[in-house]
């Protein structure tokens, strides 16, 4: 029986088994963390230790608040209470250090090349011309993308946009990368190719990586440990799972089986604790 652990450090990585070739990923803290929008008590008493380098995967039922305590985590929001620290210095506002990749690739620029949109951010900083080619190409590499790097976005497909929007994200070198969603608007291929890109991404830059899902499967397929969130308002952390499982994964693995009745038990007790709060008795309506 998969047990769910409580919230607290995810275990320290050790030398021999951390084999990326980055490792310059920061630990993240979230402290009793509640977001209000005005009146509305968005989420409540968040509190999470991911360690540096772990891959965190956020699971929960629509609407409960996963993408409201990423934007926190990003800077983008504002906590009303508790405290979000990267290596221990609070998060108090957008930071090169914090990566955002979101669901939709529209956030790309489409008037630029690939290479452009990748170069962006090292341009921004300052970057000469030549390390800000040779940063877009060894990102754009990573994402398997190199020969692309002279089109533009709309000459691209969804999911080679989506590898754009990361290498874009990772050229910025952050420490922690979020994910909100990412492949959601893709198809069920592409997006399964994605999945297994991610793992290997991820290996190679060494990030600590939050990454939002409603999708069981992919956070099995992806997680060092998957969080559930209940339902809103005032939503919070349900459960923790660690997934202790060899990479590559196997789906039929008994610890997968074991691990993903759990997560469905978890998550169909707040969908219907959602339905019950909206007035859909979900026993009557079945
Ligand atoms: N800027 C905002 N103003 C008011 N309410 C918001 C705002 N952003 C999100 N919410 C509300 O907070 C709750 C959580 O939203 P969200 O984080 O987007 O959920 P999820 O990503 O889990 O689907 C929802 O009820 C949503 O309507
Ligand atoms: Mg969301």
């Amino acid at each position: 029986m998969t047990k769910a652990i409580q919230t607290g450090p995810a275990p320290a990585r050790t030398e021999g088994t951390d084999n990326r070739e980055g490792g310059h990923g920061a630990a993240v803290r979230v402290d009793g963390v509640g977001i209000r929008f005005g009146s509305f008590h968005a989420v409540d008493g968040i509190t999470l230790d991911i360690a540096a380098g772990e891959f965190l995967c956020l699971l929960g039922p629509s609407g409960c608040g996963k993408s409201t305590l990423l934007s926190a985590l990003a800077g983008f929001v504002r906590p009303s209470e508790g405290v979000l620290t990267v290596d221990g210095k609070p998060v108090t506002g957008p930071d090169p250090d914090l990566g955002m990749v979101f669901q939709s690739s529209e956030a790309l620029f489409d008037w630029l090349t690939v290479r452009q949109n990748v170069a962006f951010g090292p341009r921004m900083r300052g970057r000469s011309r030549t390390e800000q080619h040779e940063l877009a190409d060894e990102y754009l590499g990573l994402v398997g993308l190199r020969h692309c790097a002279d089109r533009f976005p709309g000459q691209l497909s969804g999911g080679m946009r989506q590898r754009v929007q990361i290498a874009r994200v990772l050229a910025n070198q952050p420490r922690v990368v979020l994910m909100d969603e990412p492949f959601g608007a893709l198809d069920a291929q592409t997006r399964q190719v994605m999945q297994e890109e991610m793992a290997r991404i991820r290996q190679a830059s060494g990030c600590t990586v939050v990454f939002v899902t409603h999708d069981i499967e992919e956070a099995i397929l992806l997680a060092d440990r998957v969080a559930v969130m209940t339902a809103g308002p005032a939503a919070s952390v349900k459960s923790v799972y660690p997934v202790d499982l060899p990479r590559p994964r196997d789906e039929d693995d008994p610890t997968a089986l074991d691990l993903r009745r759990s997560l469905r038990q978890d998550i169909g007790e707040e969908v219907r604790k959602a339905l019950r709060d909206q007035g859909l008795d979900p026993e009557e309506t079945s």
